[in-house]
């Protein structure tokens, strides 16, 4: 069809497209285990369940303690928090801490296993500023299945800073969770993971959203600020996420932290294993939607044409007022600096290629993809970084955008294609977009990582990940 008769088309049938209807299910919060309420160990059982998607139809997944997701628990930094994983799945995992700054062995990376039937007991001291963090599975070839089923939750690490900051602080009223995934159905169940070689390629992406669990989920919340903390829990997707009517909203944290200030934006981009906090003015009283745009999977970015798809309908109980607010300052942010690098590491994300190509990464599904020329390899240590020093990565990627993660500390971007970071990137995070051009970023790391419990460094597009584009470096 002539291009143009398609855009045409493509006009006119979204203009007669009529207003989403009313969100009809109310939004799964996450349980709330706080640590310090706890006695003794946290307790978490990795368990297969049977979750209610669509009312009636019941689909296969896993959680824990429950049918889907994880409960959030409440982290405290310089407190020591036990906590216990049972695996109760049937088969091997693990359960990495995403963004804690802990050691190799308790890390959970793919060598810390978990057979069938086995407890990790582990002891986290959290080290670390307030910052939103998470917990999944990270056994090497099946992490995208065990996160696909809904083996996720989150930690929330609170500091004196955090506890003081007058913002919203009640979990499920006024301080939200959000954990963002995509999904297929078929009449209301859905669909076991699998991966065609496409779907490798591009990322498993789902057709519909579920968001803690919840399709097409509301909420109601009091009149004042209300606090979002989003994580985009998919496999593969990126979300650019913005307020119906181009409302301006406060972003307010990335993965590691607080921003020294609150920045207003009209849209924030999210992919895959990054978290922020955002700030919703809802004085008015007025009735919210979260929106977001769904890029294509390749590197042509958003168009008019890209699908629009509501996030979670905000409703206001207009006779409730919450007490928080957004303060003018958040954080002092201590910025390390390029004069003070000790090492620079560089990193090529890179998908399979034809034969021929300058690169080739392996030949079937477990390798076909690389950093720096080689498929991830358990028994090869990649990097050797040597504790407390201070840390510059140069990364690209080809083919299309990967967000690049890293275990065991947080950084700041210093550059992405030779331009500073926007001011709402600009504080410390975990997962970085990178495309054909360099990003740079700084850190230091300060725990210990051994060549028996290295930590990870990938694409966090899960069947990337799985798929190769994972190295392995130690802390000593
Ligand atoms: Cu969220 Cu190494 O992973
Ligand atoms: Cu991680
Ligand atoms: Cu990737």
């Amino acid at each position: 069809m002539n291009k143009l008769i398609f855009a045409l088309l493509l006009l006119s049938l979204s203009a007669c497209k009529k207003e989403a209807p009313q969100a009809n299910n109310k939004l799964m919060i996450p349980p709330l285990i706080d640590s310090r309420t706890v006695d003794g160990s946290i307790r978490l059982t990795l368990q297969n369940g049977q979750h209610e998607f669509f009312a009636g139809v019941k689909s296969h997944t896993k959680g824990f303690n429950g049918d889907y997701l994880g409960p959030t628990i409440r982290l405290y930094n310089k407190d020591s928090t036990r906590i216990q994983f049972t695996n109760r799945i049937g088969e091997a995992t693990t359960v990495h801490g995403h963004g804690l700054h802990v050691e190799g062995r308790v890390d959970g990376g793919p060598q810390n296993k978990i057979l069938p039937n086995e407890i990790w007991d582990i002891i986290l001291p959290i080290d670390q500023e307030a910052s939103t963090n998470w917990y999944h599975p990270h056994l090497m070839g099946k992490t995208a299945e065990h996160v696909h089923a809904g083996l996720a939750g989150l930690y929330l690490v609170e500091d004196d800073n955090s506890m003081q900051l007058p913002l919203p602080k009640q979990y499920g009223v006024d301080d939200i969770p959000l954990i963002v995934q995509d999904r297929d159905f078929v009449e209301g169940e859905m669909v076991d993971y699998s991966a065609t070689e496409n779907e490798l390629m591009d990322g498993k992406r789902g057709k519909t959203l579920v968001i803690n669990g919840t399709v097409n989920p509301y909420i109601e919340v009091p009149k004042g600020w209300l606090r979002l903390r989003l994580l985009n829990g998919s496999n593969a997707r990126f979300y650019e996420f913005y307020l119906k009517n181009e409302q301006a909203f406060y972003k307010i944290a990335t993965e590691g932290g607080f921003l020294e200030k609150p920045v207003a934006i009209t849209k924030l981009t999210m992919a895959p294993g990054e978290r922020n906090e955002i700030m919703i003015n809802l004085s008015d009283g007025v009735t919210r939607e979260l929106m977001a745009i769904l890029p294509p999977a390749d590197n042509e970015g958003v168009t008019v044409f890209s699908k629009k798809e509501r996030i979670l309908e905000i409703r206001v109980d207009p006779t409730a007022t919450a007490p928080g607010s957004l303060p003018t300052s958040l954080n002092t942010i201590r910025r390390l600096k390029k004069e003070d690098v000790d090492v620079v590491r560089t990193f090529t994300l890179e998908m399979e290629m034809d034969e021929g190509a300058d690169v080739m990464c392996g030949t079937d599904r477990n390798n076909m993809f690389c950093i720096n020329g080689k498929p991830m390899n358990r028994k090869r240590i990649d990097e050797k970084v040597n504790i407390g020093a201070t840390e510059l990565w140069r990364i690209t990627g080809d083919m299309m955008e990967h967000p690049f993660h890293m275990h065991g500390t947080s950084f700041l971007i210093l550059s992405q294609n030779g331009n500073p970071p926007l001011p709402e990137d600009q504080g410390w995070k975990d997962v970085v977009i990178v495309d054909g051009g360099w990003t740079e970023v700084i850190m230091q790391f300060n725990y210990e990582a051994t060549e028996e419990f290295p930590y990870m460094y990938h694409c966090h597009i899960l069947e990337h990940e799985d798929a190769g584009m994972m190295g392995q470096f130690t802390v000593e």
